[in-house]
């Protein structure tokens, strides 16, 4: 089966980094946008532009939304660090970005036959809507890491990537986009812990030191925020392995809609999950398993490849 064609939209860090490795080797990659979120845009696109590097990808990567639609940006630096890639000793950008403007390269780069992988806020993929109402019925389909069916991270109820820009989250989910959504009820399944770390590290190359110590700087910053400690849920491949892989996922159709108002809850993704609901209102398929140990192995191939 050919490689399926992505575009990835992402806010490297840590885990979209790992994201964009797995959809050079697995995807027919066309293009990646950045986006606030993680940290800053320049950080964001700096960081793809590393990422472009250490995996070979010499396509278009293209700046975008500086914050989300409504209110000034809030960075994941808590996780992720002042440069979004904290740990490893970044390496020198070999590379710079494309010019041009995130979400008119999605217009333009994102054809029927495009998955469009979603690992960051959702600001360019609203823009992008709002911008040709024809582009949500146009792509194949967006992959969003975000959400939750259960609880979140930045808050008790909203995951990071939807609770940055709720608003960008609301006009994706009601933009009749053929939808796929893998919340924090399925990413924290997929643990990376020390001993995979350590197998990662001794394969002893200069992007597996890299991989390595970018890992294990992201376990050191889940385990100061876990109950669980020694661990850390990869969650941005998901969404790429989702359309890679698809038989690693299980999934639900279910009606999502993206709280805005809410004191407690701005943010959430509610997901119609009731026995009694009606499926033909369903907008999204929403994960609810994942073959983590398969996930891992992709992972540690992948950077065993470079
Ligand atoms: O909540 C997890 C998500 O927020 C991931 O995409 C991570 O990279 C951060 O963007
Ligand atoms: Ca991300």
């Amino acid at each position: 089966m050919a490689a399926p064609a992505v575009v990835i939209d992402c806010d490297p860090g840590h885990d979209d980094f790992l994201a964009i490795l797995l959809a050079q080797r697995f995807a027919d990659l066309r293009g990646i946008t950045t986006v606030a979120g993680n940290t800053s845009v320049a950080n964001t696109t700096r960081n793809a532009c590393i990422a472009a590097g250490m995996c070979g990808f010499r396509g278009p990567v293209v700046a975008g939304a500086a914050g989300p639609l409504l209110g000034e940006p809030q960075f994941a630096e808590h996780v992720h660090g002042a440069s979004g890639l904290d740990g490893p000793e970044l390496p020198a950008v070999t590379r710079s970005a494309n010019e041009g403007e995130a979400s008119s390269f999605l217009i333009d780069a994102c054809g029927p036959e495009t998955w469009l992988i979603a690992t960051g806020p959702l600001t360019n993929v609203a823009l992008a809507i709002r911008r040709d109402p024809g582009f949500a019925a146009r792509l194949a389909g967006i992959s969003v890491m975000g959400g939750s069916t259960s609880y979140g991270n930045i808050t008790p109820t909203a995951e990071f990537n939807i609770w940055a820009d709720p608003e960008a989250a609301s006009i994706v989910f009601n933009s009749g986009a053929r939808l796929r959504m893998v919340g924090l009820n399925v990413t924290h399944t997929v643990l990376v812990d020390w001993p995979f770390v350590q197998r990662v590290r001794e394969l002893d190359t200069p992007p597996a030191r890299f991989a390595g110590d970018l890992l294990a700087a992201f376990v050191t910053a889940y385990s100061k925020m876990s109950r669980q400690p020694g661990f850390a849920p990869i969650h941005d491949p998901c969404a790429l392995l989702w359309i890679t892989h698809p038989g690693l996922f299980g999934s639900v159709p279910a009606r999502v809609d993206i709280e805005l108002a809410g004191a407690f809850t701005r943010g959430m993704t509610v997901v119609d999950l009731r026995e009694a609901a009606d499926i033909t209102a369903a907008n999204a398929d929403v994960a609810m398993s994942a073959d983590s140990a398969r996930v891992l192995d992709l992972l540690y191939e992948t950077v065993s490849a470079l």
